[in-house]
């Protein structure tokens, strides 16, 4: 399974790329909105800064033409783009659009089997199903990815099953059990994955004995 950080922090980002685990970045209209500045630039610097694939979400969503028009210049930012569509009639019909130009698509706030089926129809390199909020209406996200994922193995679908809306490592270690492709991990739950309260004791163990022994060894020159 492929760790995608949930962000459009640079810092963040930044942060997990130095950890060696990171194979891409997906962003939404909120999380650009969250980092104050101006979208074109701070796509940019993911872009540059990230060797993997960035999903860039379109926001003009006033029919299917001006998404695929917005879809097109998102492409041509650079090469490992994902261009972002709501799953809709209009963002599925923009979607088969740019997959028939070999256009790499993410359809996102996808929430049922239903839904994930539609998107790979279209040939969408990427199908995002919500977990969290599922979960926070009281459905089962984590019951939703597994029906995806088995329907997709068996339906032989090349599509690729993207957990996005996580909420806590232990939805991490499911989505992995469930054989997610991918997993997109919000920044603090990237911390809490790599924490663990045996390592922190260990490490203070391991330091606190070799003192000792540097003191032992001091004492006797
Ligand atoms: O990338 C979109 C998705 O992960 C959003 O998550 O926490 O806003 O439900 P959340």
């Amino acid at each position: 399974m492929r760790l995608f950080l949930d962000t459009a922090s640079i810092e963040e980002i930044r942060e997990i790329n130095r950890w060696g685990v990171l194979k891409g970045v997906t962003t939404n209209p909120s999380l650009i909105a969250k980092e104050h500045g101006d979208p074109d630039a701070i796509w940019a610097e993911i872009l540059a800064t990230v060797d993997g694939d960035i999903s860039l979400e379109v926001t003009d969503l006033s029919s299917a033409d001006a998404m695929e028009a917005e879809g097109r210049k998102l492409a041509e930012k650079a090469e490992n783009v994902v261009v972002k569509l709501p799953m809709t009639p209009d963002g599925l019909s923009a979607g088969k659009r740019l997959t028939n130009d070999g256009i790499r698509i993410n359809v996102t706030l996808v929430f049922s089997p239903a839904q994930a089926i539609l998107a790979a129809e279209i040939g969408a390199y990427i199908v995002s199903p919500f977990l969290g909020r599922l979960d926070d209406a009281g459905s089962d996200g984590m019951a939703v990815l597994r029906q995806i994922t088995e329907i997709f193995a068996v339906q032989a679908y090349e599509t690729q099953v993207l957990a996005a809306s996580l909420r806590h490592p232990m939805h991490i270690i499911e989505c992995a059990e469930a054989g997610a492709d991918i997993a997109t991990v919000p920044y603090d739950v990237f911390l809490k994955l790599v924490r663990h309260p045996l390592t922190d004791l260990g490490l203070q163990k391991f330091a606190a004995d070799w003192n000792t022994l540097q003191t032992e060894l001091k004492g006797r020159a």
